[in-house]
């Protein structure tokens, strides 16, 4: 663990009984009188912290904010690539312009930056991304893939793969299906976005992986221009019915630390058994084997969506039996 709060935060988040005072002193390295201002530090960053006499420190409650040192916490101290630094803004423009600034002030692989609301949130194709404070997750990675640039699309596929097995993990029973090349869907709405950027230039080659997840979002915290496609994973729960309750608020850290430990998990299949990660893909994927429209700047091409071609370009069937491959620019949508 780095730093002190994020060594406190790991004992007491995984003890089941008190901490006694000395050995919490003693493994984060602090005297009892700075314990307890760390302590009375993290109260006031919400947490919910008890002194019960004799025994020591218990975690009562946790708070509803993303904390650099509590998501260390819950990542745990074993090594890993992406989450091996990680910074929190409670406000930016995009995160994935701060990876990028970051990159270029040589941060290394594996920097994950979030941010509790985006004001210049930006998705694909120009559009913007609405980024609304404390109920989702807004954040970007940063890699330095060894691959040359003509296979970054793999990013792409490798993300959505990774982002929907971890959507699986936390909310059992849920399917999340991949619209390519992008965006994840539950029950049919768009509750997740991917957007990579980056620089191929030599010193300065590294790729962003920016995700955004709504994660607590009710029917009326969308923009009215999105509210009729998009979703969140609380709402995936809903329950049909006449007058369905509400689901509780999830927790968006421990959402936050199944997505990282699954993007963390398959990052090396990118290199070793990125045909694993296609397959996957292929059997998420909300348009193979249909009739779809794509619109690219040439104008629009119709076809059957026929697969992934090995770097997760998606292999359209137009009529005339002509084979059309597109990487990502464009807009891909079912044609009804
Ligand atoms: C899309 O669906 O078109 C992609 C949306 C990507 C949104 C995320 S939120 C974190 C990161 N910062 C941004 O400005 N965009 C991405």
């Amino acid at each position: 663990m780095k730093t002190a709060d994020a060594t406190i935060l790991y004992l007491l988040r995984n003890a089941a009984q008190p901490v006694p005072i000395p050995e919490l002193a003693q493994a984060a390295r602090l005297s009892p009188s700075e314990l307890a201002e760390r302590i009375a530090g993290l109260e006031q960053a919400g947490f919910g912290i008890e002194l019960i006499p004799h025994l020591g420190y218990r975690l009562r409650e946790t708070p509803d904010r993303l904390i650099a040192d509590d998501l260390a916490a819950l990542l745990g101290p074993e090594p890993r690539r992406i989450g091996r630094e990680i910074v929190v803004f409670e406000e930016t423009g995009s995160t994935n312009d701060v990876a990028a600034r970051m990159a270029r002030d040589g941060a290394g692989e594996g920097l994950v930056v979030f941010a509790e609301r985006q004001t210049g949130g930006r998705g694909r194709l120009g559009r913007a991304w609405a980024s609304a404070a404390h109920l989702g997750l807004w954040f970007s990675l940063l890699l330095r893939p060894r691959f040359p640039l003509t296979q970054w699309p793999r990013l792409t596929t490798w993300a959505a793969v990774a982002i929907a097995r971890a959507i699986e993990t936390a909310l059992p029973g849920t399917r999340a299906m991949i619209k390519w090349p992008n965006d994840i869907y539950l029950r049919g709405r768009k509750a997740v976005g991917i957007l990579i950027e980056g620089s191929g230039a030599g010193e300065e080659r590294f790729a962003i992986v920016g995700i955004g997840v709504n994660v607590n979002h009710l029917e009326g915290d969308f923009p009215p221009e999105v509210a009729a496609r998009a979703g969140s994973l609380r709402g995936s729960l809903r329950e049909d019915g006449p007058a369905p309750e509400e689901p509780p608020p999830l927790e968006r850290p421990a959402i936050a630390v199944t997505l990282l430990d699954e993007l963390d998990r398959l990052y090396p299949a990118l290199e070793d058994r990125f045909p694993e990660i296609l397959a996957e893909a292929e059997q998420r994927s909300l348009l193979l084997g249909k009739w779809v429209r794509a619109t690219t700047p040439g104008g629009v091409i119709e076809g059957i969506a026929e697969g992934l071609e090995s770097d997760g370009r998606l292999r359209l069937r137009r009529r005339d039996g002509e084979t059309v491959l597109f990487s990502g620019g464009e807009e891909v949508t079912l044609s009804h």
